[in-house]
């Protein structure tokens, strides 16, 4: 068996083998040097544009929104369930800057669209004709499981520690906890954003294209 770290350097695919594609998909410098980067099959070779254009033509109605007050460390968790789960786009709301590195560069595949209050979200949220549902364990909150998610939506998460703001708490059509069985108050906001984008995924989505 390789080593471990011989096994890692072998992410992905080596050089492309024969003649070139001619399609301009595909991205010169990856058919020479290879492609390391964490994709599907489908979209090896590919350059980054023709992805994100693939990626367009078949989104996901529902949007992501985090609250970023004091640059939690879990959005890019979320930014990246959002990549995988092909959500329409992800909003930041709060500071614009946020902690990137768990989005492991997803979010360069994804539409990322900051707003700087939960007010302005819910203008443009308002204006795109989409109810906004809050996803956290807040008294008056209604479980998640059974609750019949609209297919166009944003699900609004909140941050460590101090969860949905108020604003964002009076915003929301409705508040939706997940339910929990152990100790802990809750999850961090990555793990409650992985489920709960299931949740959608189990109601509206059909099956994944291959690759
Ligand atoms: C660490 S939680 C913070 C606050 C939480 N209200 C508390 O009392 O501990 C961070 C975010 O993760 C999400 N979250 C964590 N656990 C959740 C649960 N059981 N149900 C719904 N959302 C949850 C929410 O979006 C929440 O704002």
């Amino acid at each position: 068996m390789a080593p471990v770290d011989e096994e890692r350097e072998q992410v992905g695919v080596g050089p492309w083998q024969g003649e070139w594609p001619s399609d301009e998909r595909y991205d010169p410098e990856l058919l020479a040097e290879g492609d390391r980067r964490n994709v599907v099959d489908r979209y090896r070779y590919w350059t980054l544009e023709a992805i994100v254009a693939d990626l367009d033509t078949r989104r996901h109605p529902f949007h992501v929104a985090i609250e970023n007050w004091a640059h939690d460390l879990n959005i890019g968790s979320v930014v990246r369930t959002a990549n995988a789960f092909l959500a329409a786009e992800v909003h930041i709301v709060g500071n614009r800057r946020w902690n990137r590195r768990g989005a492991m560069v997803t979010d360069r595949y994804q539409h990322v669209r900051h707003h700087p209050s939960v007010a302005d979200l819910l203008a443009w949220a308002a204006e795109s004709g989409l109810p906004v549902l809050g996803v956290d364990n807040l008294p008056g909150s209604v479980a998640l499981e059974g609750y019949p998610l609209p297919r166009a939506c944003v699900l609004l998460f909140g941050q460590e520690s101090v969860g949905l703001s108020d604003a964002a708490r009076e915003a929301a059509v409705d508040v939706l906890h997940i339910a929990q069985f152990g100790s802990t108050r809750s999850m961090n906001a990555g793990a409650a954003a992985a489920i709960a984008v299931h949740a959608w995924i189990a109601q509206h989505a059909g099956p994944p294209v291959q690759g």
